[in-house]
């Protein structure tokens, strides 16, 4: 089954997060979050964990952590991305790569994400934050876009798909 990233960042700035949270509350994108992994695995950082402190409804946690233990139903804790990459393996559930930026870094040079959806948040004025999206266009080409709005904030979704490596020889 394909492994997916999954990630809403700002435009032009490419920010994801700001003192370990999202730097917006929009709950028009957190729905339609929802739906897209709903039924799925979602592999998030340990940082990523802290921000959300719980289970969240119809989908699997797998953390990514060296010093974090927990037991919660649906929440698993991995110590090391092999044994993550193991388990994962197994699976036969839609898995998501959901942040935070360390995990993205990580998953889209797997060779197994083959799909990528992002969420353009047009927010030309906001500079404040601390985490960014890696730089990912060389690799990645979008191939079909959406256009939404929440309390006048505008924002694209995005699915893009790895280009083909260039046959140039
Ligand atoms: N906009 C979005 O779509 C979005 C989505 C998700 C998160 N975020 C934001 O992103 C920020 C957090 O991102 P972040 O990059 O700081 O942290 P993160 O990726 O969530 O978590 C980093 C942690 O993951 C663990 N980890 C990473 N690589 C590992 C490895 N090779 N082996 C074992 N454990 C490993 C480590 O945990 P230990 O230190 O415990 O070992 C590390 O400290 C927050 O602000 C959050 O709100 C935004």
């Amino acid at each position: 089954m394909a492994w997916q990233v999954i990630a809403a960042l700002s435009y032009p700035h490419r920010l994801i997060g700001y003192k370990g949270r999202l730097p917006w509350h929009l709950p028009l994108e957190l729905q339609l979050f929802r739906h897209r992994t709903w039924g799925g695995i979602l592999v998030i950082g340990r940082r990523t964990w802290e921000s959300l402190q719980r289970s969240l409804p119809g989908r699997e946690l797998w953390i990514l952590s060296r010093t974090l233990t927990l037991e919660l139903p649906m929440v698993r804790v991995f110590s090391t991305p092999e044994a993550l990459l193991a388990a994962l393996a197994e699976v036969r559930k839609p898995v998501f790569f959901a942040g935070g930026a360390e995990i993205y870094r990580w998953a889209l040079c797997l060779p197994q994400v083959d799909t990528l959806w992002l969420t353009w948040v047009y927010a030309p004025d906001l500079t404040q934050g601390d985490t960014f999206f890696p730089p990912f266009e060389d690799q990645w080409q979008a191939v079909a876009w959406e256009f939404f709005e929440d309390r006048c904030v505008p924002f694209l979704q995005v699915l893009y798909r790895r280009r083909e490596a260039s046959t140039n020889e």
